[in-house]
Parts: C-alpha cells; structure tokens; sequence
C-alpha cells in the first residue's frame, strides 16, 4: 500500500538467530540476556548508572513516580508536546499534571523558562521528554531542579544515545527512562529501560519491577535460592529473555542507525528548507547531538492538515502527526489543564515525515517531490 511508510524495523538475519538462540536455549524470561541487556545499556551511557529492564517505558515512568512517592495533592510537570503516557502515569498515581510550553517554535522542548513559570509550592517533579531525539538545555533545568528541590525525570522514549554537552541523556536526573516500543530507535516490539544513579533507586526498581521478590525463578532454577521474600509491593514489569536478546542485537546496531538517520534528516533539510508552506523546527541547536528519532515539520496556518495527509497518502507517502494536544483526548477534556499556547498551536500544524535507518535517500526525494507538490496545490 505505502511506498514509503514512516517507520521500518532494521532487522536482518541477527535478530532472527537472537531469538532462535532464546528459544532454543530452554530459558525465556528474565536471565542472563536481560542481565547482558542492561550491563551493555550501562557502558553505553557511560559513567556509575543502574539500569533495570523493563516491560516498557511506561513502566519505568511509573515505577519512578511509585519510587519518588509521587501522590495526591503532588504536581508533575510534563511537557504540553508529548505521547499520552506522561500524563497518563500522573494521574494514576493520583498526582496532578501540570503542562510547561515549548520552549520556542524552533525548540519545542521543555526549558527552564517554560518549567519555572509553572512551579508552585505542590510541584514534586519535572518529567521532560528530548523530543524527537532532540536533548532539552540541560544544564538550566537541572540547575532549577536542584534549587526548588525538585525531582527530575528525563523521559528518553526518543532519545538513546543522545547527547547533551557530551552527556547522555537520561543521565541527568533522578530517572531516565527509555522506550524499546517497534518505532523506537531501538526496537524490540515492546520494552524498556529505567536508569538511575542511586543505589537504593536500583533496588527498588528492580523490586517495584517483581512482585517485589527477593530472589528470581532464575535464582532458584540455578540453584541460588530455595525460596524468596518479598521486600516491598511491586508489581509484574519485567521484560522477558527474547527481548533482552533483541535487545542487545540492535544496541549494537545503534550508532550506525543513529548515524544514518542524521544522513537522511541532512537530506530532507536540502530539500525542504526554504519550501513556502511549512518549516523545520529544532535547527541550529546548540549543545546538542540528537539521534533524529522522527523527522516532524510544522505546516503553515493556511494549510489543511488533513488534507495534505490525504493526498500524501494518494501518492503511497504514509505521514503521522507527534502529537495531538491532550484537551482534545476525551480522557483529559474535563480536568482542568492549564493552557500553553505554543504547544497547543504546535499541536494543530505538526506533520511527521517517513524516517528510518534503513530508508533510502531516493524515499526521501519521493517524500519531498509529493510534499512540494501537494503544499503547491493546497496553498
Ligand atoms: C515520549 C514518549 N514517552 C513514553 C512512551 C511510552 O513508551 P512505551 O510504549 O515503551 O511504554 C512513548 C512511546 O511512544 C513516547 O513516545
């Protein structure tokens, strides 16, 4: 149906065998390859982290705002410009959400000048997102934190190996939390990854993540434990043995795929800067790498959105929009969400292009030749 669909899995033979291995193996929940998963997840962040594996990056946003107490009467900010699950996990803790703005229409990140303008004296913690793989300006939001004593986590769905000042992100505050979701930069269907630098965080992470268990079925299986305790309430967040191994495989494959996703925005750039009708956010940023996780652009007022995806669609070009404003969601009309204009507008007039690492730079012309002419036709 598509020519060029916005998103394909860069898999190939390795993934396959991965999985084949698991499964031959005899062993397939949570063992050595999560435990492999997650030492490789550390080194590649660099520096003393903890990092638990985990059934989704939602369940690690949840288990962050379990751990940090997060509860009724607290607020969390999140950004306006983001996916459901910030605010989702807010509010099943019984916390309420409270939306800081994009920075600018350049920057559509969260900054210290968005956050401070909503802080008051119930505010617990900052979830921030680096949207579409680029980092926020880090140093002025941990600076804030520190100074309001607030709780800081970096919601890194879009962003693994992303760099601020040559830091990764995800480790500048409390929590970082990573997404292996199928459209993710690192892909393994479903899963997650919840990085901490406290030592009594890990711990409860990695209990939050298992009924709170002392000892894994792994444990006894090897011989390690007869039987277990249970340390604290938790609940079921682990992330299973073909996962991990997939895991690994395309942690491998990340810096290239990282590498040729910049490659292939350096092109759309070419092409698309300067065309009447739309522009490009987050450019000349500084302090930043980003690892380029969606390719989104904001239409022009004038241009009817829908229409546009339409004839994209006629042409074989699938496009995606990243993200609808949380008013309009049904779930979120009635709650009383504080307004923030440049979110809001962003919201209306986003358009998110195909981007992957295995896309082809004659897909991206095809891309550009169906948008230039399209935005011509509806101008
Ligand atoms: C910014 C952001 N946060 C959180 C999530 C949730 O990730 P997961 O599907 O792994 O729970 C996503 C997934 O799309 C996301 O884009």
């Amino acid at each position: 149906m598509w020519k060029v669909q916005l998103f394909k899995l860069n898999y190939d033979k390795r993934e396959s065998q991965a999985v084949k291995d698991v499964v031959d193996s005899g062993w397939i929940t949570m063992g050595e390859n999560t435990k492999k998963f997650e030492n490789s997840f550390e080194e590649m962040l660099g520096g003393t982290i903890y990092a638990t594996a985990l059934s989704s990056a939602t369940a690690s946003l949840h288990i962050a705002l379990l751990s940090l107490d997060i509860q009724k009467g607290d607020e969390v900010i999140i950004p306006a410009l983001t996916f459901v699950a910030d605010i989702n996990v807010v509010r099943m803790v019984g916390a309420t959400p409270i939306l800081a703005d994009c920075e600018s229409y350049n920057d559509w990140n969260i900054s210290a000048r968005t956050i401070e303008k909503v802080i008051t004296p119930k505010t617990k913690a900052v979830i921030l997102v680096h949207f579409a793989g680029y980092p926020c300006q880090m140093d002025e939001i941990v600076a804030l934190c520190k100074e309001r004593d607030i709780a800081l986590i970096e919601d890194c769905a879009h962003a693994p190996e992303a760099r601020y000042k040559g830091k990764a992100v995800g480790t500048f505050g409390e929590y970082g939390c990573f997404s292996f979701f199928t459209n993710k930069n690192l892909s393994v269907g479903e899963g997650g990854m919840l990085i901490t630098k406290s030592e009594k965080y890990d711990r409860e992470a990695k209990y939050f993540r298992s009924h709170g268990m002392t000892a894994l079925t792994l444990d006894r299986h090897k011989g390690r434990a007869i039987t277990y305790d249970v340390a604290q309430s938790g609940l079921n967040y682990r992330i299973d043995e073909m996962r991990s191994a997939l895991g690994l495989v395309q942690l491998d494959k990340l810096a290239k795929a990282n590498a040729k996703r910049e490659e292939l925005v350096e092109h759309y750039h070419d092409r698309l800067i300067g065309v009447e009708g739309l522009t490009i956010p987050f450019i000349n940023i500084v302090n930043i790498e980003s690892v380029y996780h969606i390719f989104p652009i904001l239409l022009d007022n004038e241009i009817d959105r829908v229409a546009l995806i339409g004839k994209l669609k006629d042409d074989g070009i699938q496009s995606s929009i990243h993200y609808p404003a949380f008013k309009d969601f049904t779930a979120f009309r009635d709650i009383g969400l504080n307004e923030a204009p440049i979110a809001e507008d962003i919201a209306t007039r986003e358009l998110t292009l195909p981007l992957y690492p295995t896309m082809t730079h004659d897909e991206v012309d095809l891309v550009c030749d169906s948008l230039i002419k399209n935005l011509g036709e509806l101008k």
